[in-house]
């Protein structure tokens, strides 16, 4: 048997490799928006208000940053998570918020808040709803991103609950058109004069004008390419995809323009009560020839969900661009949060969407929880780079019943791991022992140091040991105990073997520990009494 005109081995092999030249664009592009550039600082309020939130909380909260000196710290956002919104849209279908609880509305709320100090940040979901059933921005990206850059906001978490995959499959294209925006169509070019790549292939049917379509454009396996499409001048016009309509099933497709921007087609699963049907999109077109690329960039539940952050990713910048323009001020860049809980291995795709994603499920105010998402996401260390961050959630310090040892390990451990630090807790009533924690500088230093260089975990057992350089030819080292109190130690000449952490060889090397802020000078081993589920972390710095 056949499938699209090649033997059933050619056609398999096709489809389970990834041509390069098919969704080149897609991959290994990182993004870049000018903020992020250390791990984000903040508050959220989720991890204790939940979907108890009004503008009174926001505003008590972002005095209490004020006052108890952790907008000095570093922490600058102050981020409504979900349910700061109303079920309904408004008369012009964008978001708004809930109507009783921030009765003067968000823009008003973002205003004070700035005033106090702070950068907002707001929530959504990438699906029809948000977490907590609330309207999401799945097919809204570019209203509700502009929605928010008009706002202020300058930091937006995108999750993913009422989510949609797209499908693999494509439509069948048998040409495309172009009218200048306003404008009736000025050409069509057949199906047979693009260039067909991979799985792409024409196939014959009489009823089309030109007598044939493209198949085969789907999961990521086949490409199109409409070269040299001459319009008179540049400027926006109208695509037009003419498909064949066929199969009970959704389809997806990308026209990606020039090789600089796309634009995106989603077809539902079509009825044939006409052999055609059309979809049109807004494309930037330069005077002379352009290059216009079919292909469906998506195989696999990983490329839908990285296509659907990536296209929110653009709108973002696009939105802060845009708003910068209209309003006449410098840009603000919106923080982009991926909140997909590290289902679709975001590490591995990450840094060509957003700022930062999570790598696990929701954090819980519970020790064994937290080692549970430390233990997954120290593995991920090679994944976290300047400007494009792991994620494994925000903090749990000073919340639950996690003891003194447990907080500062927990926030010790978050800073080793170059991880945004989001407060979770309530700031209007901590206790003065949290306060020190989440505002210790030097495990704030570690955290935002400008090398961006995540610990590794080189020593892994009752007691870890991370290790990661700093900027200023100084290496930080912590040791974090899980089971009872011990004398843990460790070689320095271990960490000047390692690839990764490359510790500078030395005679010996100036310590200083951050908690207690002891200091000296160590040779042979790094060694420390650690009590139970505790942590020391040591800066050190060769000495000659
Ligand atoms: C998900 C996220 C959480 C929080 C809630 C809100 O569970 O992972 O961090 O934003 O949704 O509903």
């Amino acid at each position: 048997m056949r499938r699209n005109g090649m033997c059933p081995l050619c056609y398999l092999k096709k489809l389970f490799s990834r041509p390069s030249d098919v969704t080149d664009v897609f991959y290994d592009k990182k993004y870049e928006n000018g903020a992020a550039l250390t791990p984000p600082m903040g508050w959220s309020s989720w991890n204790t208000f939940r979907n108890q939130i009004d503008d009174k909380l926001l505003l008590e909260t972002a005095q209490a940053m004020k006052d108890t000196g952790l907008v000095d710290a570093g922490y600058e956002y102050i981020n409504l998570d979900d349910c700061w919104h109303s079920s309904m849209r408004d008369e012009n279908g964008l978001l708004q918020g809930d109507l009783t609880r921030f009765p003067a509305g968000i823009p008003d709320l973002v205003e004070k808040l700035n005033a106090l100090g702070l950068k907002v940040g707001i929530y959504s979901s990438n699906g029809t709803f948000t977490c907590e059933d609330l309207p999401a921005s799945l097919r809204h990206e570019k209203t509700d991103a502009y929605t928010f850059a008009k706002w202020g906001v300058e930091y937006f978490k995108y999750d993913f609950c009422h989510n949609k995959k797209i499908s693999k499959y494509a439509p069948l294209v048998f040409s495309i058109s172009l009218a200048p925006a306003g404008g009736r169509d000025i050409l069509t070019v057949g199906c047979e004069d693009a260039l067909l790549f991979g799985t792409a292939k024409l196939m014959p049917d009489k009823r089309l004008p030109g007598g044939m379509y493209i198949s085969g454009l789907d999961g990521a396996s086949g490409k199109a390419v409409f070269k040299n499409v001459i319009v008179p001048k540049a400027g926006r016009y109208v695509l037009t995809i003419n498909i064949l309509k066929k199969g009970l099933y959704e389809k997806f497709l990308i026209a990606h323009i020039n090789g600089e921007s796309y634009c995106r087609f989603e077809v539902p699963s079509q009825k044939p009560f006409n052999l055609s049907a059309r979809y049109q999109a807004f494309v930037d077109l330069k005077e002379g020839g352009n290059t216009i690329s079919l292909f469906n960039p998506v195989r696999t539940r990983a490329d839908s969900a990285m296509v659907q952050y990536q296209y929110m990713g653009q709108a973002l910048k696009e939105a802060s661009a845009r708003v910068a323009q209209e309003q006449g001020r410098a840009e603000k860049p919106i923080v982009f949060s991926i909140c997909e809980w590290g289902i679709n291995k975001p590490w591995k795709w990450g840094a060509s969407a957003g700022n930062l994603w999570r790598t696990t499920m929701d954090i819980r105010p519970w020790w064994k929880w937290m080692k549970m998402i430390y233990e997954r996401n120290v593995k991920l260390y090679k994944y976290s780079q300047k400007g494009n961050w792991n994620d494994p959630d925000m903090l749990e310090v000073g919340n639950g019943k996690l003891t003194p040892q447990q907080n500062r390990s927990h926030f010790a451990l978050w800073c080793m791991m170059c991880s945004p630090l989001i407060l979770g807790n309530d700031l209007r009533k901590m206790k003065k022992e949290v306060l020190d924690i989440i505002t210790n500088k030097k495990l704030i230093a570690i955290d935002q140091d400008e090398l961006g260089v995540p610990a590794k975990r080189v020593k892994k057992g009752g007691a870890d040991v991370l290790a990661r350089p700093l900027s200023g030819g100084r290496w930080a080292v912590c040791f974090f105990n899980k089971s009872g109190a011990k004398e843990v130690s460790y070689p320095l000449e271990k960490l000047q073997a390692d690839g990764y952490v490359k510790l500078a060889p030395a005679p010996s090397y100036a310590y200083e520990e951050v908690w207690s802020g002891k200091s000296g000078s160590v040779s042979g081993k790094l060694s420390a009494h650690v009590d139970k589920n505790d942590c020391k972390v040591f800066i050190l710095t060769p000495q000659n």
